[in-house]
């Protein structure tokens, strides 16, 4: 249990279990005898729902048990030996996967950044100063969406990005952990279409987002699709039991339960906004999804972590600090109230 019994957590949104649906999906479908390696019927139901969520487009969908090992297999099967792939210096394949890439022999090439985002210029830079065998060969770029600070692209900037992807001969890989917050965002002008139409390869976040746990993997680009259960029987990926992988997202997209939960994580972390907000707070990063990152006198830190559990993010100038809520699609509003009062207490 999280450090201790009363105290709620704004620590991540993996705190709770899954949605109670998803658990009585599994309850009511635990005696059906199915196909084994993600060749089950409720797989193929899944990958059938999302092609169709996605507008009909002609893409793969693997689903797999969690977000560092879809980054992992997509960069194995993207990249050749002397290739390398180009991120954010806060990118999670950079930050928070214990150099899983990198252990695969291919460097990432980071991008120093305030925001979490990439811009097409710090692309082509990267492009622009590998420029013969001597170095590595930059093949691929990662994104975020939602970004590690929160923040989320516009569809221009994915259409940017990809046009700068598809000019200089590179994959856009986009990290969907939380995709459900940033397609759900009140400023997002992206539906999961245009995440389908700019990526070359994605995924969409289930374990952030009501799940027990499970990411689908959707290819669009057919060079990638290839072979693509080799990469993942290899990296330990294709499990006996996939059935538990497809259960999950047949239930999430029966009937947008997933964007419902997704709008209900974002609705609690605005809620948190407007109350920070009104007591004169300011943000590190501008959030309209479910990790925001107000910046607070350490003596109010020190009082909140008593009863509230929530990350220490950086140091900030006079005695504060950016600390991370993340609020999630089981958040309790009530906590949110009892946050923002306790906040005003003592503040
Ligand atoms: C952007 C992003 N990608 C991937 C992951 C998946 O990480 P893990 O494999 O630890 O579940 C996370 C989880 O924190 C994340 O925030």
């Amino acid at each position: 249990m999280l450090d201790c019994e009363n105290m709620y957590s704004f620590y991540n949104d993996y705190s709770e279990g899954a949605h109670s649906r998803i658990i009585e999906a599994l309850q009511r479908c635990n005696d059906s005898q199915e196909t084994g390696y993600g060749e089950d019927a409720f797989s193929l139901e899944a990958a059938s729902i999302l092609k169709t969520t996605m507008g009909n487009v002609d893409v793969d969908v693997h689903l797999v048990s969690a977000g560092t090992q879809a980054n992992l297999i997509a960069f194995t099967c993207m990249l050749r030996p002397h290739e390398s792939v180009i991120a954010a210096s806060t990118g999670h394949i950079a930050v928070h996967e214990a150099g899983a890439v990198e252990a695969t022999g291919h460097r990432i090439n980071t991008v120093a950044v305030i925001d979490g985002k990439l811009t097409p210029s710090d692309v082509q830079n990267v492009v622009d100063q590998h420029h013969d065998e001597h170095m590595v060969k930059p093949r691929a770029v990662f994104i975020s969406q939602a970004t590690e600070l929160g923040t989320i692209y516009s569809k221009a900037e994915l259409e940017a990005l990809s046009d700068v992807c598809k000019n200089n001969d590179l994959y856009l890989y986009i990290d969907g952990a939380r995709l459900g917050s940033a397609l759900m965002s009140s400023e997002s002008d992206v539906a999961l279409a245009d995440i389908a139409r700019f990526a070359d390869m994605f995924y969409i976040g289930g374990t952030k987002n009501g799940a027990l746990l499970g990411e689908a993997m959707v290819i669009t680009n057919p060079i990638l699709k290839k072979e693509f259960r080799y990469f993942l029987k290899q990296r330990g990926a294709l499990l006996a039991k996939g059935r538990v992988l497809g259960m999950q997202f047949v239930e999430l997209f029966r009937d947008d339960l997933y964007f419902d939960l997704a709008k209900h994580a974002n609705a609690m972390a605005e809620k948190l906004v407007g109350g920070l907000t009104a007591l004169g707070y300011a943000f590190a990063t501008r959030s309209t999804t479910n990790q925001i990152f107000p910046i607070l006198p350490n003596a109010v830190i020190e009082t909140l972590k008593i009863d509230y559990g929530f990350y220490i993010w950086s140091p900030a100038a006079d005695e504060h600090s950016t600390i991370r809520l993340v609020t999630s699609w089981a958040t309790k509003e009530t906590a949110v109230d009892a946050f923002l009062s306790d906040l005003k207490r003592c503040s």
